[in-house]
């Protein structure tokens, strides 16, 4: 991480997540910032004294699939629990808490998977369990091992049925451990357990908010451009846009954005990025026309891999192209996101399909990065991009693939196709939004594929471009799953788009997972 911005970033309390794999520590370390405490998530190879270095005010140990009796399970170096920090193991996390300084950890039994209730141990002194939580409450359980003697100087003090000990307490040395996951929804009162650790045992503040935020990072990037010249691509997606109006806010002119238009964006996305940012938020901006050049390229091809490589190649150029105007930047600012630099627990940071870089810039340009979001998720980039100013539809912007809807014509690219699958999409979109249901839904998009389909139209017979509907949830795109979308919705979104949208007359509505499918057609 760039030192500048992350010495900024980090605020003087922080919680680090021991990450043992699977894949709860990213949705602790999300809670824990939800608790307004600044996290971050570390690799359980972490040595005591690398832990040591980062100062943590707390830690949390995540939990994990495998079973701490199995040869080659995480484990975590035992100098943890010299350091005087507060330490709370969740599942796996608990059980490794509790076998490293000598309790008892049983294999197997009956496990417990899903909801169950857990009761306070009568007469146990919790720190953890009071106010609402000393009462009965529904958790949610993974395990199959279970802690069945707590170590010394700890209680027990609530139980369920699978769990002899749900959870353990150290008061003396701040030492917790719970056999439930308060991180997932299930829980109910999770959230509530995560803010008794970090405020009432860990005494954190609640200070990590998106306004102190933004103030801390304009500190930060002034500091690291001074008096030079910084330059940002803008996508039109969120990351892009809130990453240049943060590096706006902190060096106003010293910034230039440049908008490659490939002429491959949503319907009348081009004028709103230009708008947005050239007016409201009075940043400079070269708007790069290159419709013609992009069109020209893609003119008979029709392979996916073949058209991805042309449009990432060609947006290159063009950005290096718009560069001449502005030889004197230095800084290249770019919206990477916590997700991307996670060091996980196997060592290497998450990964995206290389070519889901198609509309990035290598990694080679000569420049100094600014990527001030780098310690962000992604709803803390929305609310810093509302704290900021920027609208709704920015803010809220769906992902979109670099090679925009390159990829989801199917065969050759053309501007007839896309002016018609730019009015099908907008439509998709505007009922999806009418009807309440957009923030639900990751993606949702038109696809216009490379067939034809016979129809009957007031007697008279078509022969047209059938239209696909395709709406997806997900969490991260890794894995998505088809929209129950009302029929009501998708029957008028298909009346609509056959009714205006000429040249179409059919539509048809991807019902399709990923995996096995992707969710872009190419
Ligand atoms: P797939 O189709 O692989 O897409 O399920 C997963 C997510 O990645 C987006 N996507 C891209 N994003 N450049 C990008 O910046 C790309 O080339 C690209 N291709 C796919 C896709 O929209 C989905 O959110």
């Amino acid at each position: 991480m760039n030192d500048a911005v992350a010495a900024a970033v980090a605020p003087d309390e922080k919680v680090l997540v021991v990450d043992f794999g699977a894949q709860y520590a990213q949705l602790i370390a999300r809670r824990v910032r939800e608790a307004n405490v600044y996290s971050e998530i570390v690799p359980s190879t972490i040595t005591a004294e690398e832990l040591a270095a980062r100062e943590p005010s707390a830690v949390i140990l995540s939990g994990g699939p495998k079973s701490v009796h199995v040869e080659g399970a995480p484990s975590m170096d035992p100098g943890l629990y010299e350091l005087g920090v507060p330490v709370l193991g969740i599942c796996y996390g608990a059980q490794l808490l509790a076998q490293q300084l000598g309790g008892t950890v049983a294999r197997g039994g009956a496990g417990e998977y899903g909801r169950t209730t857990m009761d306070p141990i009568d007469g146990a002194d919790s720190r953890l369990l009071v106010g609402d939580l000393a009462h009965t409450q529904t958790v949610w359980m993974s395990h199959f091992d279970a802690v069945t003697e707590v170590p010394a100087g700890f209680a027990a003090t609530a139980s369920s049925p699978g769990a002899k000990v749900a959870v353990l307490e150290d008061h003396e040395r701040r030492f917790y451990g719970v056999q439930y996951h308060p991180e997932v929804a299930h829980t109910p009162h999770g959230q509530m357990l995560m803010e008794r650790f970090l405020h009432d045992v860990a005494g954190l503040r609640a200070d990590w908010t998106m306004e102190n935020f933004v103030d801390t990072s304009v500190e930060a990037i002034r500091a690291q451009v001074g008096t030079g010249r910084a330059i940002c691509g803008l996508s039109g997606g969120v990351d892009s846009a809130v990453a240049a109006a943060l590096v706006h806010k902190a060096i106003g002119p010293q910034l230039t954005c440049v908008f490659v238009d490939t002429g491959l964006m949503r319907k009348n996305e081009g004028e709103q990025v230009v708008e947005t940012f050239r007016r409201h938020q009075g940043i400079e901006l070269i708007h790069v026309r290159a419709e013609d050049r992009f069109f020209e390229r893609l003119a008979g091809v029709t392979d996916p891999e073949e058209k991805r490589k042309a449009i990432g190649e060609l947006f290159i150029r063009v950005f290096e192209d718009a560069r001449g105007g502005i030889e004197d930047a230095t800084f290249l600012v770019q919206g990477t996101l916590y997700p991307d630099v996670i060091e996980s627990g196997n060592g290497h940071a998450s990964t995206i399909k290389s070519h889901h870089n198609v509309g990035g810039l290598p990694d080679d340009l000569d420049f100094e990065l600014v990527e001030p979001l780098r310690a962000l998720f992604k709803d803390e980039v929305r609310a810093v991009g509302a704290e900021l100013g920027l609208p709704d539809e920015i803010v809220w912007r769906q992902p979109f693939p670099g090679p925009g809807l390159g990829v989801r014509i199917i065969g050759e690219v053309t501007p007839d196709k896309v002016a018609t699958l730019q009015e099908a999409d907008a439509i998709v979109r505007e009922e999806l939004k009418i009807a309440g249901l957009e923030r639900e839904i990751w993606q949702s998009f038109a696809v216009l594929p490379d067939i034809r389909t016979v129809g009957v139209m007031g007697d008279e017979r078509t022969y047209g471009y059938p239209v696909i509907i395709r709406a997806v949830t997900s969490e991260d795109a890794m894995t998505a799953d088809w929209a129950r979308i009302p029929y009501e919705v998708l029957e008028t979104m298909a009346s609509r788009i056959i009714n205006e949208v000429a040249g179409v007359n059919r539509v048809a509505y991807d019902i399709t997972s990923k995996p096995p499918g992707t969710i872009e057609w190419e």
